[in-house]
């Protein structure tokens, strides 16, 4: 019987006991270890580099004899369990177990505690149990594929966007013309950001918002906003009293009432029947959506903007693939599903994006009973009530184990958009081969069409007008909400024609 109070959880502690059972039994994160890069969980100094803290997690971890090479816990200070897992298979078993029944795990909220203080507890993102169904039900059907990828709709909606892309393009274009210069040095994830906030704002909402006032009034409040939402998750007290210190608490309340005129443009097409509204058929009040407009605005512009960030930034550094995209993107003057279909390139290089740079690099669950789980290969395991549990996408999608050479044709830590060829010449599609990238089972990502089909613009556009170089060699990643390349997309731009 898994200890469930206080101080029988340091009892348990104390003795060494692994509160896991079943076939996949996690090691335990040893406390203090020589060389690891930071502690192995989060803290006010270290907060900032989570993808560090995962590295500590799984510091020393390859010398584990069997599953505990890729399950770990931490367990201490009479805290609940924390598991922290990068084997496909068992990420695969909690995704699947998620949602509203008895006997699922819900989404954890520790981790995503400062969005909702920003956002709204009642959204679909932070809600769990009969308020997530009831949100779930309510936003289907108008981001069902059914529905944005009908034929009139999404007309609407490419068009619509591949005006916004063109114009924002065409600006750069003229920008690097005017300067005289064959190439231009750019950091392009600030435009990225406005280009996505545009399309959302805009096209998707119907509002009619100037691309000035996006840049230098709404991107800067969501981007405060997004940051605070990250420090006041780890460390609330610490944060409020900064922010007191600093005279910050006046900026931070007008980015707020900022962000509330902006959540008013959104829900403004809505009584009109402009953009997505056309398709929202329910009684529910204004004031009843705007969580969930919330979460809409700040997640998908900043999910959308790693994304196109990450594949920009992976091209940049692989010119032939470039080139390829770019014969396939060429003559093409639509973007819909069909015409997309024929760029296996483009597609190609979409997919290895969020396999190796996942925008949501880890997914956060917590079990609210004991559960157990079982794989697809029939392995059980056992999580006690209260257990957290990270799913780490991101360092389960670079195990060579499970994305190396003999499983895909390439190295696990290449961007290699062939591996997909490789995969598909066996039969392997990406529903059979997960990489999380949009989530999976009943907590999967509503805005998945929405955010192919605005990344897959943006990406053939700019192949199709530029050609694009990193100014620097690899680069790292930084890791906030979602993760981006540190550099900030630094590229020289070279007009083609
Ligand atoms: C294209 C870039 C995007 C990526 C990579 C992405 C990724 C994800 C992932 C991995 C999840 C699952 C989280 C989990 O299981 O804990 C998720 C959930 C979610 N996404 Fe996205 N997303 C993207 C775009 C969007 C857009 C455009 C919207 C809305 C306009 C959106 C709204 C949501 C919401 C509301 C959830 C929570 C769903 C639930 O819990 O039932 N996303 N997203």
């Amino acid at each position: 019987m898994p200890a469930t109070t206080w101080f029988a959880r340091v009892v348990e502690q104390a003795r060494g006991t692994n509160p896991f059972a079943g076939d996949v039994v996690p090691s335990r994160v040893p406390i203090l270890a020589a060389g690891r890069p930071s502690w192995p969980f989060p803290h006010p100094w270290n907060y900032r580099e989570p993808l560090r803290i995962l590295d500590a997690i799984w510091w020393g971890a390859e010398r584990e004899p069997g599953a505990g090479r890729h399950n770990r816990y931490l367990y201490a200070a009479g805290f609940p369990p924390v598991l922290v897992t990068r084997d496909p298979g068992v990420i695969r078993a909690v995704l699947g177990a998620t949602g509203e029944k008895p006997g699922q795990f819900d989404r954890d909220t520790a981790p995503t505690a400062g969005i909702a203080r920003a956002t709204g507890e009642d959204s679909l993102l932070y809600a769990n149990g009969e308020v997530w169904h009831r949100q779930k039900r309510l936003v289907a059907e108008p981001f069902s594929r059914a529905n944005l990828f009908q034929p009139e709709l999404f007309h609407e909606f490419e068009q619509t966007f591949r005006a916004t892309v063109h114009e924002r393009l065409e600006l750069l274009r003229a920008r690097q013309r005017a300067s005289g210069a064959r190439v231009t040095r750019l950091a392009l994830e600030p435009e990225i950001k406005v280009l996505m906030l545009e399309m959302l704002v805009n096209n998707f909402f119907g509002g009619g918002v100037g691309p000035e006032e996006l840049r230098g009034r709404f991107v800067p409040a969501l981007e405060t906003l997004i940051d605070h939402m990250v420090s006041d998750t780890i460390a609330p007290r610490l944060r409020a009293l900064a922010d007191r210190l600093t005279g910050r608490a006046g900026r931070n309340r007008r980015l707020k009432a900022d962000f509330e005129a902006l959540v008013d443009v959104a829900l403004a097409g809505r009584a009109k029947g402009l953009g997505l509204w056309k398709q929202f058929r329910s009684e529910a009040p204004d004031d009843a959506l705007r969580a969930n407009i919330r979460v809409f605005l700040a997640g998908a512009m900043e999910a959308t903007t790693s994304f196109a960030s990450w594949a920009i930034s992976h091209l940049a550094r692989a010119p032939h693939i470039q080139e390829r995209i770019h014969a396939e993107v060429r003559n093409m003057t639509t973007y819909d599903p069909d015409t997309l279909a024929v760029a296996p390139t483009l597609n190609r290089a979409l997919e290895e994006t969020l396999r190796l740079t996942p925008a949501l690099y880890f997914l956060p669950r917590r079990a609210a009973v004991d559960t157990t789980i079982e794989t697809a290969d029939h392995r059980k395991l056992l999580v006690p009530k209260g257990t957290h549990v990270v799913l780490d996408v991101w360092n389960s999608n670079r195990c060579d184990e499970f994305w190396g050479v003999d499983a895909t044709g390439s190295p696990a830590a290449d961007f290699a958009p062939e591996r997909w060829e490789f995969l598909a010449a066996k039969g392997v599609t990406p529903k059979d081969k997960l990489h999380f990238g949009f989530g999976f089972g009943p907590r999967f990502c509503p805005g998945r069409n929405l955010g192919l089909l605005e990344v897959g613009l943006v990406v053939g556009a700019a192949v199709k007008l530029f050609r694009f170089s990193a100014a620097g060699g690899r680069t790292e990643a930084r890791a906030g909400v979602s993760t981006k390349p540190a550099d900030g997309v630094l590229v020289d731009l070279e007009l083609r024609d």
